[in-house]
């Protein structure tokens, strides 16, 4: 047998993957996007859409990883000789994120130490704009930004260093470290942000069902969106990192933990950052509609000025929140970078070292894009583009190409049921064949629709 890297524990491998799943799209952008699709009401989409597809989706992805013991591009080609190009096509998508990845990191870490002094002052945009990221200093456009590019060069150098330490000593330790240390942070919080006066408004308006909405097909999408995203799927990561589970681990088990683990720390999320936004709006006596945002914003504006209004240990909130944002970015990071190095290797039959430092190195290089003046302009073309097209693209390239051409759910589906204890039917097969094609086909569908309109 080939010698290939392994996890140590099964708990290290529910770590990582929980690592890369549990990201900004947690923190960030789930909270807006069930505040904008029906409030309370939105829970109902977003668990049918976990457990109709995100879940499927999972187990199909760590089945056919542990079966056929490879990155994206090697195990797809092994479930059928012209699928290789799909996995190609998710490690493309993967590195491109990557790059930008990094930059949100380095703002982060700049953020947390920023916020003992709240350094953002009073209009917390303006600074983030134009004294930060520099986009106001038309001059000096592309120039680079020092206090991006410092922390931006640490951040691929630690990364690198966790890569290059392999899967065990370095993925599966680091992932040891940051999952249970982001966890706990994150419910200190929480918890203070609910204590907060005008928490329970805010609460009260996530939580407020918006029962008409359950019928708006957007809703819908916007739920298969949120848990595709959400759960890292399609973007070969969870092929990659189930390629390395021992022979014997449980995988529709590991799955549906992973699953649960994920979305239970994006509802963990969505109280916090709406008790936050409940507690910004009272004391600003703003709508509450005005204060609501969500990604870039969200981060960098609007927790800056919450910690401005904060009555006591201000600067700790800021920088708590930060440190999450950096620990939950880092190890998704880690693990979108892995699909890249572990596709080089494996294609070009090169040590783990070589393709670290070839493929992170070339996406170290071209994130340094990001910290030029005017790098956010970059970053949001390009985050537009991956997350409309390449992402469902890539989902839907791979669910289809499996269900429908491979015939290979058959055997998938025997091959997770020899491992698990939880036994896969005719509705896995069922979820993946009819479900999830229909719902990724409308997403593009809806995409294309937006951009001609
Ligand atoms: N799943 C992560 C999140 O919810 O934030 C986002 C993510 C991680 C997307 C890694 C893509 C990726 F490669
Ligand atoms: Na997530």
């Amino acid at each position: 047998m080939e010698n290939r890297s392994q996890w140590g524990t099964r708990l290290g491998f529910l770590l990582a993957a929980m690592g890369s799943a549990i990201g900004l799209g947690n923190i960030w952008r789930f909270p807006a996007t069930a505040y904008e699709n029906g409030g309370g009401a939105f829970f109902i989409p977003y668990l049918f859409a976990l457990l109709t597809a995100g879940i499927p989706l999972l187990i199909m992805e760590y089945t056919i990883g542990h079966k056929y013991r490879g990155s994206a591009p090697r195990s797809l080609g092994r479930v059928s000789k012209g699928f290789e190009w799909i996995g190609w096509w998710q490690v493309l998508v993967s590195f491109v994120i990557s790059t930008y990845y990094g930059a949100i990191i380095a703002w982060a870490i700049m953020y947390s130490y920023y916020s003992f002094g709240q350094a953002w002052g009073d209009d917390t945009t303006a600074f983030f704009m134009g004294d930060f990221l520099q986009m106001t200093d038309p001059g000096a456009f592309g120039g680079l930004v020092p206090t991006i590019l410092i922390p931006l060069v640490i951040i691929w150098l630690f990364v690198l260093g966790i890569l290059l330490a392999g899967v065990k000593k370095g993925i599966e330790l680091a992932n040891k470290i940051f999952i249970p240390l982001l966890a706990v942070l994150f419910l200190i919080i929480v918890i203070r942000a609910v204590t907060l006066p005008g928490a329970a408004q805010g609460l009260n308006e996530f939580f407020q069902p918006n029962w008409s909405e359950i019928m708006n097909g957007s809703v819908w999408v916007a739920a298969y969106g949120q848990i595709f995203f959400s759960l890292s799927i399609g973007f070969a990561i969870m092929i990659t990192y189930s390629s390395y589970l021992h022979k014997k681990s449980d995988i529709t088990n590991n799955a549906f933990i992973t699953g649960f683990g994920n979305s239970s720390f994006e509802l963990l999320a969505g109280i916090g950052v709406f008790g936050a936004l409940g507690f910004m709006a009272q004391s600003t006596g703003q709508e509450f509609t005005e204060v609501v945002q969500d990604g870039v914003m969200l981060a960098f504006s609007v927790f800056p000025q919450i910690v401005n209004e904060m009555p006591v240990m201000s600067g700790l909130f800021g920088f708590l929140f930060f440190i999450s944002l950096t620990l939950a970015g880092l190890s998704s990071l880690i693990s979108i970078s892995e699909t890249y190095v572990a596709g080089i290797q494996e294609k070009f039959n090169v040590s783990r070292t070589a393709s670290v430092l070839v493929g992170g190195g070339l996406a170290a290089v071209i994130s340094i894009a990001y910290a030029s003046q005017g790098g956010l302009v970059l970053l949001d073309t390009v985050d537009y583009f991956i997350n409309n097209y390449g992402i469902a693209l890539a989902g839907l390239f791979e669910v289809v190409a499996v269900a429908w051409f491979a015939r290979g759910l058959k055997d998938l589906q025997n091959h997770a049921n020899s491992v698990s204890d939880i036994q896969l039917g005719g509705w896995w097969r069922f979820c993946l064949g009819v479900i999830t094609p229909i719902v990724l086909g409308s997403m593009m569908l809806q995409n294309i629709r937006n951009e001609v309109v």
